[in-house]
């Protein structure tokens, strides 16, 4: 029964703007149907969801004197006490997320729940039409011209296709952590996708990203993991906790867990659905209700231990792609003791993972560091952890590490240096100069009627920036290519006063010279100084 939370109740939650994009309504409307107990959810949308959504499903369905009240800011069937409040084992509970979509878009409800149905029409805040009708049993909510009354709003929409790609990868996501229920998308194309409930693991993937991928399953007391492994993709972490998808602080805390588990610096996809006492977990914490709270730390240490020491007895029949060893790599336990993460530890993340790559690198670079010395190269001196002092053809140059790592990080952008191919091609609607331009920066395109699907993307972007915020700055890349490259140039390279290892030095020597002009970084400064006898005759005013 839907009910009027207190004024009391009201005051705890941590309400906030609950519609930002297209994506959201589908969000919102995706958890009232699984709250409804739905097996079977339909999402459709046209022009990215900027023109319509419509969501059905065939849960449980609402009586039709209960339609105007699920409309109502703070009436929700799902909590009624404070106390309530403290044990949430739905996915909502504030009661606001139609309220919220009715005050900026035309919604409409068909729902039945077995006895009564009807219908209900509401446009900014105002009810149209409220009557009974005929409707199979469940619910149908169709939202069209989101931000109809909030032009502001509506202009800080990117397009259609962005939009788009936000909704399908938060559908996958759904796909991947509710694998018992038949998922249907389709758009104004067709169907996207359409998924049964209880399909092979291998078949749900392929029917998601068009790429079959080998599969792992792990199962533990309160946590269940499921790694899928492709190299033509870019791996990730889709995290749910009670089937709550979480994108906040806990996602970061549970992500450099599983990336110390995993060792390689290729992430495979990793699906883990975390299930835990609702009592345990704060969930009324963010706006959008993408993050939770662990009453205690103890309990995701415990619940990831029992898995990870599973998924370290079963390593050896993981496949070898993403690793260098049969064996699962080496668990630290750092990672237990540091805090939760905030936005600097994603950027510490991004170093790290630039850190992987370059001591992965380092190793194979081994030959080549032989080769370059018998060419009258030695490294002489390791200065201030800054400086690297070598002799070159009978002359000494001082190379400034963070400038020529940027160098080369500048030339690796510019010269296609490794490209992520994505889990799906994504649409976008850019120009052709747009895509000469991308295509330039090491995008790799493919045209197709009204824009390109970008298919693989500059890894050193990837490691740089999400994917969400690339695609949504493709036109302001475009427009400043350079400034982006050096930017990400030097946001990615080693630091001065960051101590390298001799291997690591030696790396960046043999990369160093693989650059073809190393003596400036790509401001203009300069990267290698030449101790040559001009030089030293001037230092001394000769
Ligand atoms: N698909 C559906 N099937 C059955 N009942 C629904 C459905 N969608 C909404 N309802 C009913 O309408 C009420 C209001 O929905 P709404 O999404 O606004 O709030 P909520 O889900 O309770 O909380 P939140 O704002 O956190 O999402 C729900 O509590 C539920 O009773
Ligand atoms: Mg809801």
């Amino acid at each position: 029964m839907i009910r009027e939370l207190s004024l009391e109740v009201r005051s705890k939650i941590a309400a906030g703007e609950v519609i930002e994009r297209p994506v959201s309504v589908v969000k919102e409307l995706v958890e009232n149907a699984l709250d409804a107990g739905a097996t079977d959810i339909k999402v459709s949308v046209i022009n990215g969801g900027l023109d319509e959504i419509m969501v059905s499903d065939n849960g449980c369905g609402m009586p039709f004197e209960e339609l105007p009240l699920a409309v109502k800011r703070f009436t929700t069937s799902k909590i009624a006490s404070v106390e309530d409040l403290d044990s949430i084992a739905t996915l909502g509970f504030r009661g606001e997320a139609l309220a919220s979509i009715a005050d900026v878009a035309d919604l409409t409800i068909f729902s039945c729940d077995g006895e009564t149905s009807g219908q209900l029409r509401i446009r900014g805040g105002e009810v149209l039409l409220c009557k009974p009708v005929a409707s199979p049993k469940g619910t149908r909510v169709i939202v069209r011209d989101l931000f109809f009354n909030l032009p502001a709003r509506k202009k800080f929409l990117r397009s259609a296709s962005t939009e788009f790609s936000h909704i399908q990868k938060f559908l996958q996501s759904m796909v991947l952590i509710y694998p018992n229920i038949q998922w249907t998308f389709t758009s104004e194309k067709g169907v996207i996708w359409h998924v049964p409930p209880q399909l092979p693991s291998e078949e749900r993937f392929y029917s998601l990203f068009g790429q079959k991928a080998q599969f792992h399953a792990f199962t533990a007391s309160q946590a269940e993991l499921d790694i899928y492994l492709n190299p033509n993709i870019v791996g990730e972490l889709i995290l749910s906790v009670n089937g709550r998808l979480i994108k906040g602080s806990a996602y970061f805390q549970v992500l450099r867990i599983l990336k110390d588990m995993w060792g390689g610096a290729n992430l495979p996809v990793m699906v883990l659905r975390l299930n835990v006492e609702p009592d345990q977990v704060d969930v009324n914490v963010h706006p959008q209700k993408l993050d939770i709270r662990f009453k205690s730390q103890g309990w995701l240490r415990q619940a990831l231990q029992e898995l990870i020491t599973q998924v370290r007895s079963e390593g050896g029949s993981l496949g070898s792609d993403s690793k260098t060893s049969g064996e699962m790599p080496h668990y630290q336990s750092e990672a237990w003791t540091t805090t939760p993460n905030d936005a600097s530890t994603v950027v510490n993340e991004t170093i790290r993972e630039n850190y992987m790559l370059f001591q992965k690198e380092a190793l194979q670079n081994q030959k080549d560091v032989g080769a370059a010395v018998s060419k009258g190269l030695e490294i002489k001196d390791y200065l201030y952890d800054a400086y690297i002092l070598i002799k070159r053809d009978g002359v000494y140059e001082l190379w400034d590490q963070h400038a020529v790592n940027e160098k080369i990080n500048y030339w690796r952008l510019s010269s296609l240096y490794g490209v992520q191919f994505l889990l799906e091609p994504l649409f976008c609607g850019v120009d052709e100069e747009t895509a000469q331009a991308l295509t330039e920066m090491g995008f790799e395109l493919q045209q197709v009627r009204g824009g390109y699907l970008i298919k693989a993307v500059p890894s050193l972007l990837l490691l740089s920036r999400s994917l969400d915020v690339i695609i949504d700055d493709l036109e302001s890349i475009k427009g400043n290519i350079e400034k982006t490259r050096a930017d990400l140039a030097c946001k990615s390279a080693v630091k001065a006063g960051q101590k390298l290892s001799p291997m690591e030095i030696e790396a960046l020597v043999v990369e160093g010279l693989k650059v073809l002009d190393v003596s400036y970084d790509p401001h203009g400064r300069p990267a290698v100084v030449k101790l040559d006898q001009a030089l030293i005759e001037r230092l001394f005013n000769r």
